[in-house]
């Protein structure tokens, strides 16, 4: 078939022109076009949130006259019949209808006739896409808030269990101090912290009302706005109609909340690789985290936080692409904005699930204690310990790093680390140097002594998980 023959065939097939606004247009829109402009295929995701909005619409309309009780009873009982349909998967979506907002109110019409015609008085798809998304996106984010709260119980119980069990702290990717995993393990809970504050901190401002605003300058109807706002649990309805058609900064500050949270996954995640390696085998992984190799039988892949880390960079696309979306728009709504779905769901959906994969593998965590403290006591880790210790004894600090340089180099001579050393070795690089160094340049000495509130000594590490645990369950 030729091409013109092709955009013929399709043009027929579209006589059914769309009739909620087809009153001005003299020919049908192009099938193409009317496949391209529709979002239904996507939007049919907010259906729900477009029944609630529509009901406590309707019930606003009667409230002020607009409708009599009797319009708004048959209007609620055939949203109603048609929320139903739709959870049982058997309505019948229509491209030609265009989105979800006009496939819902054509099939309103279809069964309760004329009545049906009159919700959307004093009421556009602009402010109703709007009111819709931040349904939708509030619903969606109060599923994740506990599920925050979740993984991070599960980081915290962790960190308690493991408060006394010694690893290297790294900085630069080299040995640096020895700290206690239970602490390494609340740092990661106080990045999640952070995420959860953000989060409620975008809900706090998507929480508005834009219904009202109609297409983008309010409507002549004697609405009620504090009426559908309280009545869809707002905290309020929004302030002006130009700015709630078109602020899609919610969805932005969703996504900017999920590509930090998924930044800080990636971290973990990197972590988690790194730990598993031969190399490291600081912790296992269960194998049903993990998956094998077709070809190297000895392999075992973490492909679960493989997977989250590289999802990352998915969500924070998703970021770019609102910013991109909502960059030089001008007021009020522009059809790019029916572009926000899209991200935005895929935002949600993969920190959904990445939030599911972690809850799920972290207190399956096998930490190997043993490996941990074995590479601990590698790397002269307690150098700074010595350091500290030449210090009270009365040595300037920039002196005793000298002498302890000196000590390190040694130890790489003789592959022995500090604690190895003989006193009378020691004491070589420094007089000053008596038998009560080996208490601190044991591995357990110098965690016990970071006994500050932040710090790595498994009291503390004890105490803080406690105080985490509890602001936590003080939410939930
Ligand atoms: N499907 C549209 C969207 O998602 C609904 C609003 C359409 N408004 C309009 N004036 N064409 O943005």
């Amino acid at each position: 078939m030729s091409k013109s023959n092709k955009n013929k065939t399709e043009q027929l097939d579209n006589s059914a022109t769309n009739a909620s606004w087809g009153g001005r247009f003299n020919e049908p829109v192009d099938a193409f076009v009317a496949r391209f402009t529709a979002s239904v295929d996507f939007d049919q995701r907010l259906a729900m949130q477009d029944i609630q909005g529509s009901i406590a619409h309707a019930k606003m309309l009667a409230k002020v006259g607009v409708l009599t009780a009797d319009e708004l009873k048959q209007i609620i009982d055939g949203l109603a019949q048609i929320s139903d349909e739709i959870n049982q998967g058997k309505f019948a979506w229509s491209q030609v209808l265009e989105d979800v907002h006009m496939n819902i109110e054509a099939a309103l019409t279809e069964r309760i006739g004329i009545v049906g015609k009159k919700l959307h008085t004093g009421r556009s798809r602009n402010d109703q896409v709007a009111t819709d998304i931040r349904l939708w996106l509030r619903d969606q984010i109060d599923t994740i808030k506990p599920q925050i709260s979740q993984l991070q119980q599960n980081i915290i119980a962790l960190a308690k269990s493991e408060a006394s069990t010694i690893m290297p702290g790294f900085t630069h990717l080299q040995t640096a101090q020895p700290v206690t995993f239970g602490h390494h393990l609340l740092a990661w809970n106080e990045m999640i912290q952070r995420d959860y504050e953000r989060l409620c901190d975008c809900r706090k401002r998507l929480n508005q009302s834009p219904l009202g605003s109609a297409a983008l300058a309010g409507t002549s109807y004697p609405i009620d706005r504090d009426f559908t706002a309280s009545e869809l649990g707002f905290s309020k309805a929004s302030e002006n109609s130009l700015d709630s058609v078109s602020d899609r900064d919610f969805a932005i500050e969703f996504c900017a909340f999920a590509s930090l949270m998924m930044t800080h996954f990636s971290r973990i995640s990197e972590e988690l690789i790194l730990w598993t390696s031969a190399q490291f085998q600081f912790i296992d992984l269960p194998d049903r985290f993990c998956t094998g190799s077709s070809i190297m039988p000895q392999k075992k892949n973490p492909d679960v936080p493989e997977l989250v880390r590289g999802k990352t960079g998915r969500v924070t696309g998703q970021l770019i692409s609102l910013l991109t979306l909502m960059k030089s728009q001008p007021l009020a709504y522009n059809k790019d904005n029916q572009e926000d779905k899209e991200p935005l769901f895929d935002a949600v959906d993969t920190v959904q699930d990445c939030l599911r994969a972690f809850g799920d593998m972290i207190p399956a965590i096998q930490a190997n204690r043993d490996s941990m403290f074995e590479a601990a006591r590698r790397g002269f880790s307690t150098a700074t310990d010595l350091a500290d210790y030449l210090v009270c004894k009365g040595t300037a600090f920039r002196d005793s790093h000298e002498v302890v340089g000196n000590a390190v180099a040694y130890g790489i001579e003789n592959s022995k680390d500090l604690s190895e050393m003989s006193l009378e070795e020691l004491q070589k690089f420094s007089s000053l140097i008596d038998q009560d160094v080996f208490e601190v340049l044991t591995l357990e000495g110098s965690v016990a002594a970071r006994n500050h509130q932040g710090g790595t000594a498994p009291e503390q590490v004890k105490a803080a998980a406690d105080r985490a645990l509890k602001l936590v369950k003080s939410r939930s």
